[in-house]
């Protein structure tokens, strides 16, 4: 199996990307479509591409996707409730999420205090070197939310999580998702206005956490999210 992965920017501002494992003979089709995605993507022209193809040679770890689940009126709060997250930590998380700092990646809370527990400062954690298969072909998940469901799932996987908010920093997508282990992934709509970059990531733990162990974990190992 290859990893490929493809980052694209414009006057060095990250405008789109994606990755996945595959075979082989499906590398050239890869490439292909990544390049379309690159060159069209809703957030502007681009002025760099990079791609990334790695032969994998540490083994895959495969996860069963989370259950989507979407309602009109879903409430963060509630969600958030139900798995004990405290109010203080959705603050802290909605602030992050609507801050003017673009961070690259999630930021991991205690979900208790709100306290920071990463140290990547303006950077944040990126879930990398996954994949996500489609075995039933289902026809509701279209490539974003396959991307998605992908990451909650790595996300959501380890016992200490309590939960995830994601808000797209995509312009003018508006759908974002509350997951955890126990409610599974609920897209929550009008999540917040168009024409706007703001959006992140973030993860509520249990401060028990090993968290340079979860860390490496949704860094840099192989992981397979069936659905
Ligand atoms: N958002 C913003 N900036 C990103 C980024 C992302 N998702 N991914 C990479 N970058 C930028 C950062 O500046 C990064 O430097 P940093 O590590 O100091 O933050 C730099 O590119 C190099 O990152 P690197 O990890 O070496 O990139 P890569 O080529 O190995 O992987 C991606 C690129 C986009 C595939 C991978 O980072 C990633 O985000 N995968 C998640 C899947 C995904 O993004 N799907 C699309 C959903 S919108």
């Amino acid at each position: 199996m290859y990893s490929i992965k493809m980052r694209a920017n414009n006057n060095s501002k990250h405008i789109s990307g994606a990755e996945t494992m595959c075979q082989f003979c499906e590398i050239e089709s890869t490439v292909k479509r990544y390049l379309k995605k690159a060159f069209y993507h809703e957030n502007g022209d681009i002025d760099f591409i990079n791609f990334k193809i790695e032969k994998i040679t540490q083994p895959i770890q495969t996860l069963s996707s989370l259950v989507i689940y979407q309602k009109e009126n879903e409430n963060i709060r509630s969600l958030a409730y139900k798995n004990n997250i405290k109010d203080i930590a959705i603050e802290k998380a909605l602030k992050y999420i609507k801050s003017e700092t673009i961070y690259r990646g999630a930021i991991i809370l205690c979900a208790e205090s709100g306290e920071r527990l990463d140290t990547s400062e303006y950077r944040g954690i990126r879930v990398t070197n996954f994949s996500f298969k489609n075995q039933n072909n289902s026809s509701i998940l279209n490539e974003r939310v396959q991307d998605a469901l992908a990451i909650a799932t790595c996300i959501n996987s380890h016992e200490s999580v309590k939960g995830e908010l994601c808000v797209s920093d995509d312009l003018n997508y508006t759908i974002g998702y509350f997951a955890s282990n126990l409610l599974g992934y609920n897209r929550i709509f009008n999540i917040k206005n168009k024409n706007t970059r703001q959006g992140g990531r973030v993860i509520f733990v249990d401060r028990s956490i090993d968290i340079e162990e979860y860390i490496e974990f949704l860094e840099n190992k192989p992981k397979l999210v069936v659905y």
